[in-house]
């Protein structure tokens, strides 16, 4: 809980933060990179930096979360702090560098809001950052603890057993572990960050939903080669889809992420996905195949038209398994198909 002194100074500021968010977004991240130079290196994600939409999520969330502070004392936005928790997760975030955010955050603050800041806003920002921080160190350790790793060991090495192109963007990498050690069981719908090497010697990583359920050793994703069109091509997928082949090895996090799979309720399911989104409801229907749910379920699934269609042959069978499954496809290029869909339409 906000202190009522911060509250009322919060109420306040709120407004100015808010409408300077972008240069504070910019601001923080310079001086991070500055002083930080490490984490380029394997834990901020540089596509995304260019970019700039994500620039400004870790920033506009303190914000969000003082707004909640508050608007509703009593209800975190729960939804945002798990979301957040698993992404940090699967990049091995640890508490010390909670300190390292604050100094840079803290530090863009002032300097974009000159003397707007006094020390009395100054310690009411300190204390949203701190109660959000605590909130997400508490959260991504019961998360660690419950996938039995430590910020330093979410990471193993896995072989590329089979490369299979799916698309003329898509391709299928199945893996398997290089060592004897147990595989961390997936729940439907997580995904894995993969740490890739760059040709300057530094790591990027990048999240792949699991597009398939675990079987034994291995796993799978899939990825979709993004073309810049005017802009850089995507620096990991097309490494992926160029330079790693069957036999090269892979680092990549054990499973994360908090939008998985309820079928226990019974409830029916409906998936809604389109392009390369098929990835995680592939997932989650290869496990309602398995498992041989009979669950009354649903995909509407939209594409270019059914080439472009990733993963298709494997998502058609596992509809065709489920006894009340059914898919309604939509193509841009018209309704022609010549695989099983229960109903396809154009557009
Ligand atoms: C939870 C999660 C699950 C995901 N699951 C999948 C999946 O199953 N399959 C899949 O294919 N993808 C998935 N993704 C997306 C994936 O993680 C990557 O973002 C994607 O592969 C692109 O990475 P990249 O390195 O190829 O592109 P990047 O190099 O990161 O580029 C991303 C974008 O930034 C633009 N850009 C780069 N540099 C600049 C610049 N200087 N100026 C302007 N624009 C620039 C690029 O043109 C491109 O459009 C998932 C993402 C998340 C968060
Ligand atoms: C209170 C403190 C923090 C807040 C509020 C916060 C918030 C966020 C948010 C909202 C996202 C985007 C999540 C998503 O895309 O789903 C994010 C991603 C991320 N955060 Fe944090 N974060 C905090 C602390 C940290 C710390 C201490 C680190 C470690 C240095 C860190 C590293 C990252 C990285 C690497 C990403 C992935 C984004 C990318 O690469 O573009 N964060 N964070």
């Amino acid at each position: 809980m906000l202190s009522d002194k911060s509250r009322l100074v919060i109420e306040a500021t709120l407004p100015v933060v808010g409408a300077h968010i972008q240069e504070i977004a910019d601001c923080f991240y310079r001086r991070l990179f500055d002083t930080h130079p490490e984490l380029l290196d394997g834990v901020f994600n540089r596509g995304n930096q260019a970019e700039g939409t994500q620039k400004v999520a870790l920033a506009g969330s303190v914000v969000a979360f003082a707004t909640a502070l508050v608007n509703t004392p009593d209800q975190l936005p729960e939804n945002l702090l798990s979301r957040v928790a698993h992404k940090h997760a699967s990049l091995g975030i640890e508490p010390d560098q909670y300190k390292v955010v604050h100094d840079a955050l803290m530090w863009a603050i002032a300097d974009v809001l000159g003397d707007a800041v006094t020390p009395e806003v100054a310690a009411a920002w300190e204390e949203v950052y701190w109660l959000m921080a605590y909130t997400l160190i508490h959260i991504e350790r019961g998360i660690y603890s419950a996938r039995g790793v430590r910020p330093q060991t979410v990471w193993r090495q896995w072989d590329v057993q089979q490369k299979l192109r799916e698309t003329d963007d898509a391709v299928t990498f199945v893996v398997e572990r290089t060592d004897d050690r147990l595989v961390k069981t997936s729940l439907p719908g997580q995904y894995v960050t993969v740490q890739m090497p760059l040709p300057d010697g530094t790591r990027q990583p990048r999240q792949y939903s699991l597009s398939r359920a675990d079987k034994g050793q291995s796993r799978q994703f899939t990825v979709k080669r993004v073309h810049g069109a005017g802009k850089p091509d995507g620096v990991c997928s097309t490494l992926l889809h160029d330079t790693v082949n069957v036999g090269d090895v892979l680092t990549l996090s054990v499973p994360f992420g908090d939008v998985t799979l309820d079928d226990a309720a019974g409830r029916p399911l409906v998936f809604a996905s389109a392009g390369i989104g098929i990835t995680p409801m592939a997932g989650m229907l290869s496990h309602l195949a398995s498992a041989g749910s009979g669950l009354p379920i649903v995909l509407l699934h939209a594409d270019h038209d059914e080439e472009s269609f990733a993963l298709r042959q494997q998502v058609l069978t596992d509809i065709a398994s489920l006894p009340h499954a059914s898919i309604h496809a939509w193509y841009e290029q018209g309704a022609d198909s010549l695989l099983p869909a229960t109903r396809v339409f154009p557009g």
